[in-house]
């Protein structure tokens, strides 16, 4: 079964086209990275306007890619939420024109649920069940994964997430966006241990998150020491020490996960787990603790809709459908 998969989130439109929700016969991702980066940040009027331009030529190139036609398609999948309306609704609009148009079954998918599919389309998918911890712009949350369609909320962050974070702290930096890959390469042979950073931890609540705390942290530290930018060594060091908090923050809620649900096996996604730090710690721990890990290749980390297209292919399966009714979300 040749599905094709549409996401149009945040700021990336992107299709794909998976067979049978394993096979990855074509991805197109158009960014919109320079874009927005005068901003600072995604700016949702301007990425809606731009998914508008984009959405068919990326269309077009993920079908021609995979060396099939439209009428080739055996189903549709396009993520519903949670995202920006303005820039969902553009990817939903596509969708359901082509599904009604070719009368082609269209489900819509979870966006966050959708990036523990990038751990479906490696070469060894994990079995369940499984932790899975995704990591992005907008979300940093804990599931229990029992099935396809049995994702359970551990927990999540009570404020920021992590990647918002990275964006964040970039800014304070002067490092531009997006923030993550920015600090990343800033940290290469930075010290950790440099600035000591808090790791905010909520007792009552152990598998809940909290990143705000640990950005005015920095943001406190730069205004006291504004002299931290203007020195080499000491700005690679404070991008060392934020990046090994927020790494320290993750692996170890992903731990007490593992240990509170007995599972043997870890999938992280999103697109902070193309961090190359935390994959490290990620790597690390297991070898350690003796759990199974699964991280996704870096292409499908990030967002695309080869993820869209194996979820949707599964709960095509399943028999769920969107009708054209159906609607976007923003949160959830
Ligand atoms: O999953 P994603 O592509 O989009 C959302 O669904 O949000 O994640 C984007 C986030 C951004 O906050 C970006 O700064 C972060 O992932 N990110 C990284 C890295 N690459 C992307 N954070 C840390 N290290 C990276 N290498
Ligand atoms: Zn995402």
């Amino acid at each position: 079964m040749m599905i094709l998969g549409i996401e149009s989130s945040c700021d990336e439109t992107a299709a794909a086209v998976v067979a049978d929700g394993r096979t990855v016969l074509s991805s197109v991702v158009a960014t919109q990275f320079e874009l927005h980066a005068a901003y600072g940040g995604v700016v949702p009027e301007i990425a809606a306007r731009r998914h508008l331009e984009n959405i068919l030529p990326v269309i077009q190139g993920a079908l021609d890619q995979a060396g099939i036609a439209l009428p080739d398609l055996d189903g549709l999948a396009v993520t519903q939420g949670p995202g920006l309306i303005g820039a969902l609704l553009i990817g939903m609009a596509a969708a359901k024109t082509l599904a009604f148009t070719l009368k082609k079954p269209l489900v819509g998918v979870h966006h966050l649920q959708a990036h523990i599919m990038a751990a479906f389309l490696t070469e060894t998918p994990p079995e369940f069940p499984f932790v899975a911890l995704v990591v992005s712009g907008g979300h940093t949350n804990l599931y229990r994964v029992a099935g396809f369609r049995e994702m359970a909320l551990l927990g999540r962050s009570r404020d920021d997430a992590a990647g918002e974070a990275f964006d964040k702290v970039a800014k304070l930096m002067a490092l531009g966006y997006p923030g993550g890959v920015r600090i990343e390469a800033l940290a290469q042979g930075g010290k950790d241990s440099a600035y000591r950073l808090p790791r905010p931890r909520i007792p009552e609540e152990p598998l809940t998150f909290s990143f705000s705390g640990l950005k005015t942290a920095v943001a406190h530290l730069l205004k006291q020491h504004p002299e931290i930018l203007a020195d080499d060594r000491a700005r690679v060091n404070l991008a060392a020490s934020f990046q090994a908090a927020v790494v320290d923050c993750l692996t170890s809620r992903a731990l007490l996960a593992l240990e509170a649900t007995g599972c043997p096996r870890l999938v992280v996604c999103g697109g902070v787990a193309a961090n190359s730090r935390l994959r490290l710690a990620l790597t690390t721990l297991s070898r350690a603790e003796g759990f199974e890990l699964c991280l996704p290749p870096l292409h499908l980390c990030g967002d695309n809709a080869a993820m869209v297209a194996a979820l949707g292919y599964r709960l095509l399966q399943a028999g769920e459908r969107l009708d054209l009714a159906g609607d976007v979300f923003s949160r959830g």
